[in-house]
């Protein structure tokens, strides 16, 4: 069967890993996007595991917020992008969320509707442009906003994102980090010694250990992927939060000079005793992958794992491998993992010329998804 299944005990852990490396900052973990399609339902709780616990969880859209709050998230929420309209910061406010403010529609919002002083929409992620130039203030219009926002009684945290943090020695990630701690020194000056900073996403973490600031904003990382190009997921103790599986439904030999699959794209170089798996595109098993790609096949029998090449073009719903190297107890209905502790997702990810996060969000409907028991 299609399977997702999801470790808790994995993110629990990846949590320890963050806190670890940034213990005197807040966490908020960001379970955007299902929770980078590992769904939130299945994470939070995993946040909030006995010592481990996040102080926070950022999203991206309110209905996503407005979810977290019906499972029955209590604590801060964020929302990356803030309110996408005036009735959006009336819901934000009903449900104490907390919103960025990246331009001046959401600051006249914020002024004309201040939330009860104890509402948690009275902190607010001001967002400033430091090199990213997606989202923010610039220089000239940030502290004006400030300014007034803390007149009418909002707590600021000031905050940013990296272009390039995943490669350290990437120039702007210098020149980002000297604009927000100049901007921040201002502000606290300026303003209020209260204000708080929040820089760091999971690359930030792990290569800019100096300026974790009073939040950090992990993501990936805590579903068990590296977020920097120089190091492994092993390297940093992660583990995978996610196992993708599938079972073998056909056996066949094919033939030297037999072509494979879709635009008959590889050819058997001699007899291939192959498989038929049925996982696909369909259900978000990358299409465009490398001739190094491989999978996992699990033998029924004695448990060995034999990695196996894909071999053709991936179908919607099948795609074929190589098992010329495995046993005969192989065989139909034998397991095969996609990816989990190996392949990694990062190397899949590899192989498809994108990055994990893509292939775990846009996993699809069709795959059964269950918990791991441990
Ligand atoms: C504002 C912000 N902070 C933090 C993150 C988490 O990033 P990562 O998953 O690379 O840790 C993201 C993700 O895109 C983000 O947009």
């Amino acid at each position: 069967m299609r399977t997702i299944t999801i470790k808790p005990a994995a993110i629990t852990h990846n949590l320890a890993q963050v806190k670890k490396l940034a213990p005197k900052s807040k966490v908020l973990a960001m379970v955007k996007a299902n929770a980078y399609g590992h769904g939130v339902a299945a994470v939070l709780p995993a946040l909030q595991n006995g010592e481990q616990q996040a102080d926070g969880i950022g999203i991206a859209t309110l209905m996503e917020a407005l979810e977290a709050r019906q499972l029955g998230w209590h604590k801060t929420i964020g929302l990356i992008e803030g309110a996408f309209t005036k009735d959006e910061w009336q819901l934000a406010i009903q449900h104490d969320i907390s919103c960025v403010i990246h331009h001046e529609p959401q600051l006249i919002w914020a002024l004309e509707n201040t939330p009860p002083a104890t509402s948690a929409t009275r902190v607010v992620w001001l967002k400033y442009n430091t090199g990213m130039n997606r989202l923010g203030f610039n220089d000239q219009t940030l502290i004006p906003a400030a300014k007034r926002l803390h007149e009418a009684g909002y707590q600021l945290i000031l905050t940013t994102h990296f272009a390039n943090a995943d490669d350290q020695n990437h120039p702007l990630n210098t020149i980002q980090i000297q604009r927000f701690n100049d901007m921040l020194h201002i502000l606290r000056e300026t303003i209020s010694s209260d204000i708080k900073g929040s820089l760091c996403n999971s690359a930030g973490i792990v290569n800019f250990p100096e300026h974790h600031h009073d939040w950090v904003r992990p993501g990936i990382m805590l579903y068990g992927s590296t977020p920097v190009i120089d190091k492994s997921a092993h390297d940093l103790d992660l583990q995978p939060a996610m196992e993708f599986s599938a079972q073998i439904i056909a056996l066949q030999t094919v033939n030297a000079g037999d072509g494979i699959g879709y635009g008959s794209r590889w050819t058997a170089a001699q007899n291939t005793k192959t498989a038929l798996v049925s996982i696909g595109y369909g259900d978000g098993y990358p299409r465009v992958i490398d001739n190094n790609a491989y999978v996992l096949v699990i033998d029924a029998k004695n448990y060995q794992r034999y990695p196996c090449a894909v071999i053709g073009r991936v179908a919607m719903d099948m795609i074929v491998i190589d098992v010329s190297a495995v046993p005969e107890s192989a065989a139909l209905n034998s397991k095969v993992i996609l990816w989990g502790d190996a392949p990694h997702v990062d190397e899949v990810a590899a192989h498809a010329g994108t990055i994990s996060y893509e292939l775990l969000c846009r996993l699809s409907a069709r795959p059964n998804r269950k918990m791991a028991e441990s």
